[in-house]
């Protein structure tokens, strides 16, 4: 893992998780950095190891071993009595927690698991610091019970901090209903565009066969009326599976509850899921406009804006009041051009198609401010990591645009690190890989289509990912920049570092001077490119990321697709930031989770559930923060689309006071974030933080939130008037309701 990660990782103390309670904790491990095979041998005397605790990384603990290996051995010694308490005595868990950033772990000598692959092993290196290891071990007789036993583990580091961390680190002795585990997916069904398809795997993760019974119940979690009901018999051999598919409504939230009865020792275990649902009611027909009302644009600079309008096309685009020096394409709704004359014009976009017309006030602000509301697009990180290539952009950039979310406003299609040659062209100006082979063709193909091109640097020699950064060549790159059409610059200090270790004055001058070097040389360009600090908050640049003209600054380390990382850098970090952002500079509480990610070339689904995805994207909305999409959108789901194309969402995030929400209420479990829009309503997050489903009671806070009268409710995903006297709401788990109220 990269510097960057390293407050998140400060902020995981508390790491929960293991299924089951640890029956063994351990604490401590002796540690060796160096690469050596026989060090997994249980009898290999470590005895003039360090001794180190594995719930700290190492480099809190003074051992730096970046691009390299470390061994850890942890010793334990299992009471025999742990084993005669289980049913199986067969198989064993060993719970390792989080291990930064790839590890290949032992057990007496034998192989216990592997996750993540270190440069050595076959594919590109992966790091997987985020993922917990649970590794079964099948055979209880090749533990010493009672004597000494040793877990080696090999973990490669690919860059500073790394090893192991979080707590609860432990052996569990299972019984024989602990082999059970359930995965479930769900998807679209072609066939029935009303229903989702729910699919439903169990999994014997033991060698000894399970026979049970399996109650399947969907129930409607607000009224607990039981939408269906199924039964089967389970008689699954080791480590086979069995798949049960079933379909469910799509528009409605929905609870299953899965009851496993194991017939042989008559013990039960319960796994409640919440299957996907879309609350985003379907698009009209008619031509609606759904995005930014306002944009700023430097005198002189070349404007690119696609009117963020769905509809059936084609379509027919009209504007009343356009300024002179700019056109706005009838077919495409592409409107363009540059003006020397700085003002707000006042704009009247027009659309139509076939189902009707609409009619949407503009403004158009000529002066040194950009970025006035929100970013949004997407970006390559959160899928491919450092895998991304010109096709995967491309494949992306296609889909936003003929899935429609072009329609919504997501326009800044950026590339993320790996884009960059091994070496400076003779003159020293950068040069892109062979994975990108023409750069400024993807510009242009991207401004024709009406979107704009992103791109990331390092104000240190190199990037986060080992790519060449702009140190020393500032100027030229942003020159390359300009020639290339890029509209948005991710500048990450990582690289910085090594300059900033050296520096006598550490004060917050030393994180400024970096960035103003390269806001100048942007500035100097002849057109708008919006500067987006990335440097994980260090020295509050939340207080002087205005004086860099930076248009957003990331506040945190890198988020990941967990609700802790959701809580720690949306929730947490966010809490008090909201006196510094306003039109052209935003906090940046990192790209969005959603979809299929993976942060390299193997994608999966979002670890965060149905609600966990509602309440990510209502606070990123609340906290007007870049909406940057960081999934694979080739591969977009109907709800997935839902999630990030509602514009009734989109208007607050997009809202042109551009105000950020405060948490006025935390108690206990319910927080309630507040934001004034500019129309003078206010939208309102009710988080139910809890691991249950709740009721909350809105009206309790009205006090602690400033609303003495409420005139009315809106809910916004669900695009509905709601009653205004019965506010008590049901509430998933780590989910939300949004709404938009007017108030006295
Ligand atoms: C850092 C940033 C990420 C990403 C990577 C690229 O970790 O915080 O968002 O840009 O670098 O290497």
């Amino acid at each position: 893992m990269k510097k960057i990660v390293l407050c998140i990782i400060a902020l995981m103390a508390v790491f929960l998780n293991p299924t089951w309670a640890q029956d063994l904790l351990f604490h401590e491990a002796k540690v060796r950095v160096g690469d050596d095979p026989s060090w997994k041998d249980p009898k290999f005397d470590d005895s003039g190891w360090e001794t180190v605790s594995i719930h700290k990384l190492l480099h809190d603990q003074g051992i730096s071993f970046p691009h390299t290996f470390a061994w850890y051995r942890i010793h334990f010694t299992p009471s025999p009595d742990l084993l005669k308490k289980s049913d199986l005595r067969q198989a064993l868990i060993f719970n390792l927690g989080l291990i930064d950033d790839a590890d290949q772990s032992y057990i007496n000598g034998y192989f216990l698991g592997k996750t993540g692959r270190n440069p050595k092993d076959d594919g590109e290196e992966q790091s997987m610091w985020d993922t917990e290891r649970v590794y079964v071990f099948g055979d209880a007789s090749k533990i010493n019970w009672g004597g000494d036993n040793v877990i080696a583990i090999r973990v490669y580091n690919g860059g500073d901090p790394g090893g192991m961390l979080s707590t609860g680190q432990g052996l569990i002795v299972p019984n024989l209903i602990d082999g059970i585990n359930v995965a479930w997916e769900e998807t679209d069904n072609p066939k029935a565009p009303q229903l989702l398809t729910c699919r439903i795997t169990l999994l014997n993760k033991f060698a000894k066969a399970q026979k049970g019974k399996l109650k399947i119940t969907f129930t409607d979690p607000e009224t607990d009326k039981v939408l269906s009901k199924h039964e089967k018999d389970i008689n699954l051999k080791g480590f086979r599976k069995t798949v049960f598919t079933t379909n469910y409504p799509k528009y409605k939230w929905s609870k299953v509850e899965l009851v496993y009865i194991d017939k042989v020792y008559g013990k039960t275990r319960t796994f409640v899921h919440y299957p996907k649902y879309i609350l985003t009611p379907k698009e009209p027909e008619k031509s609606r406009y759904n995005g930014a009302v306002v944009y700023g644009l430097r005198p002189g600079s070349p404007l690119i804006f696609r009117l963020p309008v769905s509809g059936v096309r084609p379509m027919r685009f009209s504007a009343e009041n356009l300024p002179e020096g700019f056109h706005l394409d009838a077919d495409k709704g592409i409107l363009t051009g540059s003006t020397d004359k700085s003002g707000a014009y006042n704009i009247t976009l027009k659309a139509s198609n076939a189902y009707g017309s609409m009619e949407q006030k503009f403004t158009l602000k000529v002066d040194n401010n950009i970025g006035l509301t929100p970013a949004m697009g997407w970006n390559s990180w959160n899928c491919w990591g450092l895998s991304v290539s010109q096709d995967k952009v491309l494949s992306s950039a296609k889909a936003l645009l003929d899935k429609g979310f072009g329609d919504y406003g997501y326009s800044y299609v950026i590339i993320d690190d790996s884009w960059e040659a091994k070496e400076r062209k003779a003159d020293g100006h950068i040069a892109a890989n062979e994975k990108f082979p023409d750069m400024k063709g993807l510009g242009d193909w991207l401004h024709n289509s009406g979107l704009k091109l992103g791109i990331y640097s390092s104000p240190g020699a190199y990037t986060c990912g080992h790519y060449l950064g702009s140190l020393g060549h500032e100027m030229q790159d942003a020159e390359t920049y300009n020639e290339w059409g890029v509209d948005y610059l991710k500048y990450d200090w990582c690289g910085y570092s090594e300059v900033w270790d050296t520096l006598k004055d550490q004060t917050v001058a030393s994180y400024v001077r970096p960035y103003l070097l390269m806001e100048e040389k942007l500035r100097s360009q002849p057109r708008d490119i919006w500067y987006g600090l990335c440097q994980y908050g260090m020295g509050d640049v939340w207080r002087w990321g205005h004086a860099v003209d930076a248009n957003s600054w990331r506040t945190t380390g890198d988020i990941t697709d967990s609700w802790r990382s959701v809580c720690e850098i949306g929730f947490d970090a966010e809490a008090n930031l909201y006196p510094y952002a306003e039109p052209g500079h935003w906090n940046d509480p990192d790209m969005l989770c959603v979809g299929k990610v993976g942060w390299g070339s193997m994608l999966r689904d979002t670890r965060l559930t149905t609600d966990e995805q509602y309440s990510h994207i209502s606070l990123w909305a609340l906290l007007a923060a870049n909406m940057l999409i960081g999934c694979d959108l080739s591969q977009i789901d109907d709800f997935t689309q839902g999630l990030l194309c509602n514009n009734e969402v989109i208007a607050v995030d997009q809202d042109p006071l551009g105000k950020q929400a405060k948490r006025d209420v935390k108690d206990g479990d319910v927080q309630i974030w507040k934001r004034i829009l500019s129309d003078g309503s206010y939208a309102v997050g009710i988080f139910n933080m809890s691991e249950e489903e709740m009721n909350i009671d809105f009206s309790k806070y009205f006090a602690q939130c400033g609303i003495h009268k409420l005139n009315s409710i809106r809910d916004l995903w669900r695009q509905q008037d709601l009653d205004t006297t019965k506010v008590t709401y049901h509430v998933a788990p780590h989910g939300v309701r949004f709404v938009r109220i007017t108030c006295e």
